[in-house]
């Protein structure tokens, strides 16, 4: 990779991105190795978590590595220290860093303090490490990436902003349906709309999720309310109520689409508990991807293919 830190899909160039999925392919082929022996992670979370954290923790270990959990009680980031500080500090003890917070500042100003590399874990703006899974797992059930069409239905979220990235990366159709209030941030879609201009992909941002997911090949969507925005969730619940993903929706899609969330997911509000759980639905693949894509972003960021040992 180009860049120190990995704290969005933008930071990487259609190289990197096909660079770490081929890299994930064969790490999860290999399974455990010895990549990142003595090599130490710093997970800082404001969040709550059950993949992100786990699926680090696992990868760092299934490496030769390991991992170290700091609690949102813990830190307190700009808090109890400043994040300059924390950055300096944890820079002398550990080899890298991820972070799970709100603001896309905060992991930037990390990154600029830090002498390590920092990945964002997902902030209010991104999940980039989402996405990567999320792109090796529609890799593995469609065999291609470039021409296919995803349609995210909902929120205009830190998800979806990492998805309209990726799919501008790596030439595939984005459309989205939100309602009015929830559109995807316009910045972001700009910037995808450029990197669609290269790879030949279109991407499309919509009211109506029944024109939206007309012949796509992934259906995605996710909760309505993200972490930090509890306090809406009964307004939300009311705007989203014609954003549900069911067997009606799916029936517009590709016969052979495939359904994705990023957990956790919320049965009976943005999917039904029919879709989630139909054949259609690959949502454990993306949870397991997690791991693989992230040793390959964690192998990139600590030296590169490199130190991979090559044999099996
Ligand atoms: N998809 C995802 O990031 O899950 P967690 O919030 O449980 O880490
Ligand atoms: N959009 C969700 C994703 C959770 C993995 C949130 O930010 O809470």
């Amino acid at each position: 990779m180009h860049t120190k830190d990995f704290l969005s899909i933008a930071d990487l160039s259609s190289t990197d991105l096909q660079l770490l999925l081929a890299e994930a392919v064969d790490l999860k082929a290999r399974g455990w190795n010895s990549a990142l022996r003595d090599k130490t992670l710093a997970l800082v979370f404001e969040k709550p978590s059950l993949r992100t954290r786990v699926s680090f923790e696992i990868a760092m270990r299934q490496s030769g590595g390991q991992a170290l959990y700091l609690s949102p009680a813990e830190v307190g980031l700009g808090k109890r220290e400043s994040v300059a500080d924390v950055a300096r500090v944890l820079s002398r003890y550990v080899d890298i860093i991820a972070v799970r917070t709100f603001s896309q500042q905060t992991l930037e100003e990390l990154g600029n303090y830090a002498d390590i590399p920092v990945i964002n874990a997902l902030s209010d703006e991104e999940h980039p490490c989402q996405a990567l899974a999320d792109l090796l797992t529609i890799f593995e059930h469609k065999g291609t990436l470039k021409g296919l069409t995803l349609a995210f239905i909902g929120d205009g979220n830190n998800v979806a902003a990492s998805l309209v990235l990726s799919c501008g990366l790596a030439g595939m159709n984005f459309k989205i349906a939100s309602p009015a209030g929830y559109e995807l941030n316009s910045t972001i879609v700009e910037r995808a709309k450029i990197m669609a201009e290269t790879s030949g992909a279109e991407i499309m941002c919509d009211h109506d999720p029944y024109r939206a997911v007309q012949g796509a090949d992934i259906v995605y969507t996710d909760t309505w309310t993200s972490m930090g925005q509890e306090a809406e969730n009964i307004t939300r619940l009311k705007d989203f109520a014609m954003y549900q993903v069911d067997s009606a929706l799916m029936a517009l899609a590709d016969r052979e689409a495939i359904f994705m969330h990023c957990l956790p997911a919320h049965r009976g509000q943005e999917v039904s508990e029919e879709v989630i759980e139909s054949r259609a639905s690959v949502i454990f693949d993306q949870a397991e991807n997690r791991m693989h894509a992230q040793k390959a972003v964690l192998i990139q960021l600590l030296g590169g293919a490199g130190i991979l040992p090559s044999y099996r």
